[in-house]
């Protein structure tokens, strides 16, 4: 259909010119998170200042979907409050399950392209990665 071919569009842009990717200067948060499944890495770096993510970057290796998710994630969550960050995983992995999920609460913006992944679960890990990778980092920085 028209929206797959744009949502295939979206995807290839972040893919093709990633958001985010790069190194953080100075004190940052570092998580390194494989995909099981075929090996690539990618290691997030968060910076989380009074409750809330004020820059993300993400380096390493994986497929246009793995990549481009990381893209995504990153241009969402910056400027976001942990709660909230953690609130758009839920909605994120909701989508990825193929579950109806609230799509008011945030400007979802380009991550909604990827919802198509639901129909291939071999690509569910490829598209979560960047996400796990945000959750591990956040629930790490609030045990200590
Ligand atoms: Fe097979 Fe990502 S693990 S496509
Ligand atoms: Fe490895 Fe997608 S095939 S992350």
């Amino acid at each position: 259909s028209n929206l797959d071919t744009l949502y295939r569009q979206v995807i290839m842009d972040h893919y093709k010119n990633p958001k985010n990717r790069g190194e953080l200067e100075g004190d940052a948060l570092h998580i390194n998170m494989n995909n099981p499944t075929c090996g690539d890495r990618i290691q997030l770096q968060l910076k989380v200042d009074d409750d809330k993510i004020s820059d993300a970057k993400f380096v390493g290796e994986g497929c246009s979907i793995s990549l481009s998710s990381a893209s995504m994630m990153t241009e969402a969550v910056k400027g976001q409050t942990v709660e909230d960050a953690l609130d758009m995983s839920d909605i994120f992995s909701k989508m990825m399950q193929g579950q109806d999920y609230d799509d008011e609460k945030f400007d979802l913006g380009d991550i909604e392209a990827l919802q198509g992944v639901a129909k291939f679960p071999a690509r569910i890990k490829c598209a979560t990665l960047a996400w796990k990778a945000m959750e591990q980092g956040l629930n790490e920085e609030e045990d200590k």
